[in-house]
């Protein structure tokens, strides 16, 4: 007993020493904004493999503390416009604050769009959405339901993973109540059709789940990096093979209206591919809006699950895998009319008796089926 309670203790001396990389003895000085920042990050920066390599390289501090002030002045001038109502969100410094560009690109290169060989067309499945009823005007959809905290991919570009997965957690809880967590991991590791931390695409990493399955992040955790080998082998699967039978993949070009109806019916979350810029990576609060950023430019998938109206008029809402230390609480709004490519795709699984019947989506699942060999159903 005693030996346990030793240990314990030695750990946690060692992880509080380690931790203090700031404190720890330099031959220079940091400036005082940089430092504060790297206090009230201190625990990220832990985790942050570059940092932990160079915290004693004044090269490698000083150009982290120009990267960081460059920023946080594009905020300061940014947050008097947003208390003078010039813009409609708010800005903040985030853990990565003073990462430079080429950092900064692995969180926002990890979307790859992939060829997708489908039983309908897009134009037969936009074709099947304009002829659903209209939305009586001013719906609001809030499909926010999840059962796992908002995650944070760290330095690793496989947003594209985090986002299939947190579909699939929320499938799970709202349809069958299933509370469960998923492994990132396993996706970043062994789904070969994609490229792990350098990108991937959801549609892809369906199919992946579909002939492997996909076991819980308690077996196979996330770590940041894409491992030499896939370590899937003796875990538990969560999801069995064979369990995803199908991958809707919608691309909507402009039609919100028509995004709008799918969520709708859906009454669940689904994945989205959208374009993210350093801009993007402070969003703290209100409504992001952006009318120079490119629409059919994906480079980053996020979740879409919910859209409404107000004041300022009509919204998206958005949940994303930058830690809950963004947005608010790891969501953010965007202004409708489809900033950034938000409601350019819609990617959705369907998963054999949880949502394969969902009387609201049927039609397209019906048609799809038909025109497919049902080997998985039978
Ligand atoms: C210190 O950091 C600079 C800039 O990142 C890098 O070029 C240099 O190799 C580093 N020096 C050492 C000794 O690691
Ligand atoms: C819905 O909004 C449209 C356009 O603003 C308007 O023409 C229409 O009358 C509205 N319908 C109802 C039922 O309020
Ligand atoms: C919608 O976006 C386009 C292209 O970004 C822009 O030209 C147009 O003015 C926007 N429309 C509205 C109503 O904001
Ligand atoms: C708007 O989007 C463009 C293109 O991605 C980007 O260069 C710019 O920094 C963005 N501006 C803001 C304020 O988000």
């Amino acid at each position: 007993m005693k030996f346990v309670a030793c240990f314990i203790c030695l750990l946690f001396i060692s992880y509080g020493e380690s931790g203090k990389y700031y404190l720890q003895p330099r031959t220079f000085k940091l400036n005082n904004d940089y430092r504060e920042f790297l206090e009230e990050y201190e625990k990220y920066k832990m985790y942050e493999p570059d940092y932990a390599k160079n915290y004693k390289n004044e090269t490698f501090l000083k150009h982290r503390a120009l990267q960081f002030e460059r920023i946080k002045a594009q905020i300061k001038t940014h947050n008097e416009n947003y208390k003078l109502g010039l813009v409609d969100y708010s800005r903040k410094t985030m853990p990565y604050s003073d990462w430079g560009p080429e950092l900064k690109h692995k969180r926002l290169c990890g979307a790859r769009m992939k060829a997708k060989p489908r039983a309908l067309s897009n134009a037969q499945l936009l074709r099947i959405i304009k002829g659903w009823p209209k939305l009586p005007n001013n719906t609001q959809v809030n499909n926010c339901q999840f059962p796992n905290p908002v995650r944070d991919q760290q330095t690793c570009g496989c947003c594209w993973a985090f986002a299939t997965i947190s579909v699939i957690e929320s499938i799970l809880m709202t349809k069958k109540n299933i509370k469960t967590e998923l492994s990132v991991q396993q996706l970043v590791d062994c789904d070969d059709a994609d490229e792990g931390c350098d990108g991937g695409w959801p549609t892809t990493s369906f199919r992946y789940m579909q002939v492997n399955g996909l076991t819980s992040s308690k077996f196979y955790p996330y770590k940041n990096m894409k491992q030499q080998a896939c370590r899937k082998a003796g875990h538990r699967n969560v999801l069995p093979p064979q369990f995803i039978v199908k991958q809707i993949e919608v691309e909507f070009k402009g039609d919100e209206e028509s995004f709008r109806k799918l969520l709708y019916r859906t009454r669940s979350p689904v994945v989205i591919a959208a374009h993210a810029n350093e801009a993007f990576m402070s969003v703290y609060t209100g409504r992001y809006k952006n009318e120079t950023c490119p629409k059919n430019d994906p480079n980053h998938a996020m979740v879409m699950c919910g859209f409404g109206t107000d004041k300022f008029g009509d919204y998206w809402l958005i949940r994303n895998s930058w830690s809950p230390n963004w947005g608010e609480n790891g969501f953010i709004k965007m202004a409708a009319n489809n900033t950034c490519g938000v409601a350019s795709f819609a990617m959705y699984p369907v998963i054999v008796g949880v949502n394969e019947l969902d009387p609201f989506l049927g039609e397209i699942f019906e048609k799809q089926f038909r025109d497919d060999n049902r080997r998985y159903r039978d």
